[in-house]
């Protein structure tokens, strides 16, 4: 790969590609997301928030419910312009990422960063995990999804091999996008990404498991009102053991 390549991460601009598409049938999976945003920032107020690596502003309207404004902060061009359409009258302000591994804010500006579904395309989460340490003011609060390699599936994987879960972020390619680009695909070991976070300065303030009933079997035999209301009781207890393959945290900046 060249370095240009490794450099790259407008991924999602590419014109065969449609992530709003992505999401069509996926109605459990976003709202199992929106009912764990809930429930971490009930109660709560900020005065700005960050979406990053926001997309098209699936999340940002929810986001919306518990800030002033929010900058949305995305490296793709098409996911931006979606976004505006989208989001059109809303206050949000648009920002393309230009630089990989950079946050594009000043320093000790941010209340509140929301980071989901991006992990996935972080083999380094660390370096952005600094940047969102340097960008958030110093009580401030980030809320960074994990994409889990150790979901409890994974590890019965694992077992059957007679091996334990990579500490290191594992590639998941065509796995993940089915479409063997060079877009990078990794999951997380949670505990690595917690031991970093804590390193970096954050404090573990409260973590979720996310998409619990996310198999397909599910689906078909449960309405949606059952998924939910389930999902809704699960995601607490079941993140003390990583069970799902989604996993929110909410960390404080701050010891
Ligand atoms: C799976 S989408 C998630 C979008 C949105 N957060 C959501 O949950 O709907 C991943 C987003 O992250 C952006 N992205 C990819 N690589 C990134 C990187 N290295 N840094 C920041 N954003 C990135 C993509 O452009 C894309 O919009």
């Amino acid at each position: 790969m060249t370095t240009q390549a490794n450099n790259k991460i407008n991924y999602y601009d590419d014109k065969d590609h449609n992530y709003e598409d992505f999401w069509q049938g996926r109605d459990y999976e976003h709202n199992a997301e929106m009912i764990a945003i809930d429930k971490l920032l009930n109660g709560r107020h900020f005065s700005l928030a960050m979406d990053y690596g926001g997309g098209y502003g699936r999340v940002t309207p929810k986001l919306l419910e518990y800030s002033d404004r929010v900058i949305l902060v995305d490296p793709s061009v098409k996911q931006l312009n979606a976004a505006r359409v989208k989001l059109k009258g809303l206050p949000v302000d648009y920002e393309l990422q230009a630089t990989k591994d950079t946050v594009p804010a000043k320093d000790n500006s941010l209340d509140l960063l929301v980071m989901i579904r991006v992990t996935h395309h972080l083999p380094e989460p660390g370096k952005v995990f600094s940047e969102i340490y340097r960008t958030l003011k110093p009580d401030g609060i980030a809320l960074i999804e994990i994409a889990n390699e150790a979901h409890f599936i994974n590890r019965m994987r694992y077992l059957t091999r007679f091996k334990g879960v990579p500490k290191t972020p594992v590639p998941i390619g065509e796995r993940a996008n089915g479409r063997g680009d060079d877009t990078p695909f990794v999951n997380h070991n949670p505990l690595t990404v917690e031991s970093t976070l804590k390193q970096i300065g954050f404090r573990l303030e409260a973590k979720l498991s996310v998409s619990n009933l996310r198999r397909g079997i599910l689906k078909r035999h449960l309405s949606p009102k059952t998924m939910l209301a389930i999902e809704n009781s699960l995601q607490r207890p079941l993140a003390k053991v990583n069970f799902g393959p989604s996993i929110f945290l909410l960390v404080r900046k701050g010891q």
